[in-house]
């Protein structure tokens, strides 16, 4: 007759043992385990109490439409300039040259954020001029708003020269933020939202490019141009404009901000709740439940024989059991009336199951 199962449902299994026992010694050092090294991990990892935390967001930047271009033509000092500044423009003379400026920003990835400027100018020179080094500042309006609303102006600054005079700096690049000091996580930062060059300024000190850097350095939080290879072109046909070609990628930033009270405990739990979940694994799994059954004192008591003594088969009940389990579930309507704990030994496999064991009623 075939067998199938009627019904079922879990067994609680206990250990017993008295308190100065191997047992005992190996659940403190487990608890230990599980509990304390976490608490050293989490805190030795990254603190408990974090200070500081990042987040990631790509800015809304916008070109300004302001420029200053310098390149010197000698290496005696001269240059030829130009800039979007018409005080600057009448202080320059004869050294101003008026180029070919074009200008294009990009949304690449369609997500409302432009992500790359196109800059491109072409600086007529005369005949017996050279370029041996070009000097560019371009200004940005640069906002943040995934936690503060950051709203700053920024410049991006390149400069190069060549003891051999070129006809083409191609520059291609990324505007990165500089942050001196944590951003709030909340509220509007405009501190920065003044102008890098002041544009109404009729003193030449105002364009000045060592006093523009200077004032702009001292800022918590900038932007620099980090262009690890501008290519320099040499062989410039006679008559043809000197040209420059910048390309400004808007990436993805990655911010600092202080940790904002309720976030850090947050955190912190996070961490220590994900090591202990860890360590429960690794010390409170079958192995360790093996370990203390090993260390447990046994009561060695003979295989119950009594056919109306049944034993529930826990995991490692060991087929004989299992199978008068089996045999005996079609009387499983009966009432059971009494139970102890039993541990069953099974001596040619040195197995041991300690179990529930129920008593059948001699007379169901
Ligand atoms: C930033 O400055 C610009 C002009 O300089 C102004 O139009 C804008 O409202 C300012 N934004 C904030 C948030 O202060
Ligand atoms: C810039 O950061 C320093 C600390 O590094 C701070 O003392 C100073 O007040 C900050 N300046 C501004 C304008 O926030």
């Amino acid at each position: 007759m075939a067998f199938y199962e009627v019904y079922s449902h879990p067994v609680l299994v206990r250990y017993r043992s008295s308190v100065c026992t191997k047992a005992t010694l190996f659940l403190v050092v487990v608890l230990c385990l599980t509990y304390i090294a976490p608490l050293l991990v989490a805190y030795r990892s990254q603190g408990f109490w974090i200070k500081r935390n990042i987040y990631e967001e790509q800015p809304v930047v916008r070109f300004q439409y302001q420029t200053l271009v310098v390149a010197a033509t000698s290496l005696q000092g001269d240059y030829v300039a130009w800039s979007t500044f018409p005080h600057l423009n009448n202080m320059l003379g004869s050294n101003l040259r008026i180029p070919a400026v074009s200008v294009r920003e990009e949304d690449q990835n369609q997500d409302g954020k432009l992500d790359l400027l196109t800059f491109q100018l072409q600086l007529p020179l005369k005949a017996d001029e050279q370029v041996y080094s070009v000097q560019l500042l371009l200004t940005f309006s640069y906002q943040l708003f995934r936690m503060s609303t950051v709203v700053m102006q920024s410049l991006a600054f390149v400069q190069h020269s060549s003891p051999v005079p070129g006809a083409k700096l191609f520059i291609s690049g990324d505007l990165r933020l500089q942050q001196r000091t944590p951003l709030p996580h909340w509220g509007l930062y405009n501190i920065y939202n003044v102008s890098v060059i002041d544009g109404s300024s009729p003193f030449a000190s105002a364009y000045d490019l060592t006093n523009v850097m200077r004032s702009y350095q001292e800022r918590n939080l900038t932007t620099v141009l980090s262009s690890p290879t501008p290519v320099w072109t040499v062989g410039r046909a006679a008559g043809s404009p000197f040209e420059l070609y910048t390309e400004i990628r808007y990436p993805l930033e990655i911010i600092r901000y202080p940790f904002n009270k309720n976030n850090e405990g947050i955190e912190s739990l996070e961490t220590f709740y994900h090591i202990v979940t860890k360590s429960l694994h690794i010390f409170i799994s079958d192995d360790e439940f093996d370990t203390t059954n090993n260390i447990c004192p046994r009561r060695n008591i003979p295989l119950p024989t009594d056919t109306h003594q049944l034993m529930l088969g826990g995991p490692r009940a060991f087929p004989l059991v299992r199978r008068e389990i089996k045999s005996l579930s079609k009387f499983r309507r009966c009432i059971l009336d009494q139970e102890e704990d039993l541990l069953v030994k099974d001596a040619s496999k040195d197995l041991a199951y300690v179990g529930q064991v129920l008593r059948w009623p001699q007379n169901p």
